[in-house]
């Protein structure tokens, strides 16, 4: 073990005893804090009072999640909260930036806690997928009554200012906070604390009807997860059971979780969001150009959402249109979102007035291109329109000017090629809405150089997003994928499933919504509008939107809709199915649920596999960020390449040629990396260890 003291520093304010958790960036709880804090309230001896604060950006984010899964070393967080709370003189807690996880439950241990203004608290463990194990579900609803639940199971943080009307920190400290908060802990060391283990005024009166009401809305939204029922059963045993007690629940529930498989699902997607955004290869003194003006290329459905996008963000946007009414109908589409947003309470008018102000709109292309720092082109998906613009474009914007394309499926050296700076030529492949969904797929092509690969990534994270570098190849990493879906979902509807039996699997299994859901969403014209292009057939598929079924939108695709969009099952559907089963002499059979989902499961883990090979995915974790920050994948189920390592490469592999050989669809053979990977017994993430 390192140095404790290197990790803890003492400081003496006259008659109170300062320490100071110096565990850079984040102040981790590790082994190395908590010897550090025990050993300093052992020499806090002859103070008047302890305060307890963060070097640095934080007071701390909490645990060290590395230790998970490894023996443990003392001391606990517990052995240092009996210490605190052990101690003769009050021991207050001095909160800047994020006290998050372990770093609350360590203030909630304190006498009392102050906090800089603005400062961020909270117990977001329930979305790592296990629960606060260190007395967080004890302690805060003794401090805060039913409210706690909020917090623990919605895992959202609160600011300083909440949390003081909330009741669980003490004061907002304005000023230098370490002088504020031993002017505070001096001026009330006198006073005598109860601490929240002995509080029992908020939990006194348990009424099981009002705590299941306030649970209902927090967990009507995360079907499938188990972290957030579990929060609910350890802060139930804070209002149902004495402080030690509800402590074994939690623990139970916390050790439970913790090793559970959703829980190495989140974390892996937690840490993997982080190493994502890190792309391997760009040289060290890459560096993003400066942007304080973004251009976006047309004002339709994209370009108005990643308009809307870098005004939100703070980031001044033009758009150009054709013609003016084009650029009113593109305006007035971000205003009318924004207003929905301010209905719903959850803008401020003043906000809005802010982010209206950052969007202006032209249709002057060449001066409007002129004045840019970065264009994103969102005009139609056509080759030869592209490279049009993006020709105009290079004459129009200043020299050394990123030129990006937000297209979806076209090449990205085509288009640059119709530039002489294709080395500043580069994908940003946004997602629909673009104003909501975070994942950015950024495309390097041929000639992308790091300059324009690292302003492409500052400026995505700049506007909310989460930027993944991929490779230029047809549909880039999440779409080619979902690509390999749709044969076996026209197979499994020809063999015996409908729509709904589709759908209810993988709905089941956490996504967002099932394929066929999706299709009718995006409009199924879509869909036979690539077939036609690349001459393949669907006969259901085609079937369905020859019989002027195209979704949502006419009220009626694989599903009929009601005037709330409320889905319903289709006799039309089901009868078009039947009907081309029998024209071609298919004998439909009932598929067992575990077969849909490995169906239409494989053959992306399968096309992922390919795209490692190609390397147009660095990473295995860059693909399981994609899906579930762009494809509805739920996050506590990690991803298409976490879900196969978790079955074993080897079983991939067997199914996969199984699958291949009943279907005849030759797609689902088993790559060479899959084939090799489950030969030598290896993962996909043994392949990251390697790399
Ligand atoms: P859209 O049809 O809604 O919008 C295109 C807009 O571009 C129209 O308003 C049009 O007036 C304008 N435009 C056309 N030529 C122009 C020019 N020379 N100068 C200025 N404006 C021009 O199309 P959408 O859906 O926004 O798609 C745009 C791009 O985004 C396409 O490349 C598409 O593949 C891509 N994309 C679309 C997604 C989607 O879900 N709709 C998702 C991700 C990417």
């Amino acid at each position: 073990m390192a140095e404790a003291s290197q990790y803890v520093e003492h400081a003496r304010d006259g008659d109170v005893h300062v320490l100071r958790i110096a565990n850079a960036p984040v102040n981790t709880l590790r082994t190395e804090v908590r010897a550090g804090l025990l050993d300093g309230l052992k020499a806090a001896g002859g103070a008047k009072a302890v305060v307890i604060i963060g070097s640095g950006r934080n007071f701390s984010a909490g645990a060290e999640m590395t230790e998970f899964g490894k023996p443990r070393v003392p001391p606990s967080l517990t052995d240092v909260f009996d210490a605190i709370e052990a101690s003769p003189v009050p021991v207050v807690a001095a909160i800047h930036g994020n006290a998050l996880g372990g770093g609350l439950e360590l203030a909630l241990a304190c006498h009392a806690r102050v906090a800089a203004p603005g400062a961020q608290v909270g117990l977001p463990e329930v979305k790592r997928g296990f629960v606060p194990g260190a007395g967080g579900t004890q302690r805060l609803p003794r401090l805060i009554g039913l409210d706690a639940l909020k917090i623990i199971v919605g895992g959202e943080p609160v600011s300083a200012e909440q949390a003081v009307k909330l009741g669980f920190i003490d004061a907002v400290v304005e000023g230098p906070l370490e002088k504020g908060a031993v002017e505070w802990a001096r001026a009330n060391a006198g006073r005598s604390f109860t601490l929240a283990r002995n509080r029992n005024d908020k939990i006194a009166g348990y009424d099981a009807a009002a705590f299941d009401a306030a649970v209902k809305p927090l967990t009507a939204r995360t079907r499938g997860q188990e972290s957030p029922l579990g929060c609910v059963e350890a802060v139930r045993a804070a209002f149902t059971m004495p402080f030690e007690e509800g402590l074994k629940v939690e623990r139970d529930q916390f050790q439970r979780l913790v090793s559970g498989e959703q829980s190495q699902a989140l974390r892996h997607i937690f840490f993997g969001e982080r190493e994502a955004q890190r792309v391997p290869d760009l040289p060290a003194d890459a560096k993003p150009l400066t942007v304080n003006k973004l251009v976006v290329i047309g004002g339709g459905t994209m370009g108005g959402g990643i308009a809307m996008s870098a005004a939100n963000f703070g980031l001044p946007v033009t758009i150009v249109e054709t013609s003016e009414e084009a650029l009113e109908r593109g305006l007035k589409r971000c205003e009318a979102n924004w207003e929905r947003t301010v209905k719903s309470g959850r803008l401020s008018q003043a906000e809005y007035e802010k982010r209206r102000a950052l969007l202006s709109g032209s249709t002057d292309f060449e001066k409007a291109v002129g004045e840019a720092d970065l264009v994103i082109e969102a005009v139609f998906e056509n080759m030869e329109v592209k490279k049009e613009v993006f020709a105009r474009l290079d004459k129009a914007a200043r020299p050394g000017v990123v030129l990006a394309s937000n297209t979806s499926t076209l090449d990205i050296d085509g288009i640059a090629s119709a530039t002489k700076r294709p080395e500043l030529v580069i994908g940003m492949h946004f997602f629909s809405p673009a104003n909501v969904m975070r994942l950015l797929e950024n495309v390097r092509g041929s000639a992308t150089n790091a300059t324009a690969i690292a302003t492409a990534t500052e400026v995505g994270k700049r506007i909310g997003k989460l930027p993944v570098l991929v490779g230029n190849c047809d549909g880039f990493v999440g779409n080619r994928m979902t690509g390999k879906r749709g044969p076996q979902v026209e197979k499994l509807l020809l063999e015996g499933c409908l729509p709904q039996d589709i759908d209810r699997v993988m709905e089941g299994y956490g996504m967002a919504m099932g394929p066929l859901a999706t299709g009718d969403l995006a409009g199924l014209d879509i869909g036979a509008a690539v077939r036609k292009a690349r001459g393949t057939v669907a006969p259901i598929a085609d079937a369905v939107v020859t019989a002027g079924r195209l979704g949502q939108k006419t009220s009626k695709g694989y599903y009929d809709y009601d005037e709330n969009r409320k889905r319903m099952p289709s006799k039309e559907v089901e009868q078009i199915i039947l009907d081309t089963a029998e024209k071609m002499q298919v004998r439909r059979r009932k598929i067992e649920d575990q077969e849909i989902l490995e169906r239409l499961l494989l053959p992306m883990v399968n096309e992922g596999a390919r795209i490692l090979e190609e390397g147009v995915a660095y990473r295995p974790i860059d693909i399981d960020v994609i899906f579930t920050n762009g494809f509805g994948w739920p996050a506590f189920r990690g991803g298409p390449m976490f879900w196969a390592d978790r079955m074993g490469l080897k079983a991939v592999r067997d199914k996969l040629a199984h699958y291949a050989e009943v279907t005849g669809d030759r797609n689902l053979q088993p790559c060479a990396l899959i084939e090799k990977l489950a030969a030598e017994g290896g993962s996909f993430a043994s392949l990251k260890r390697a790399a």
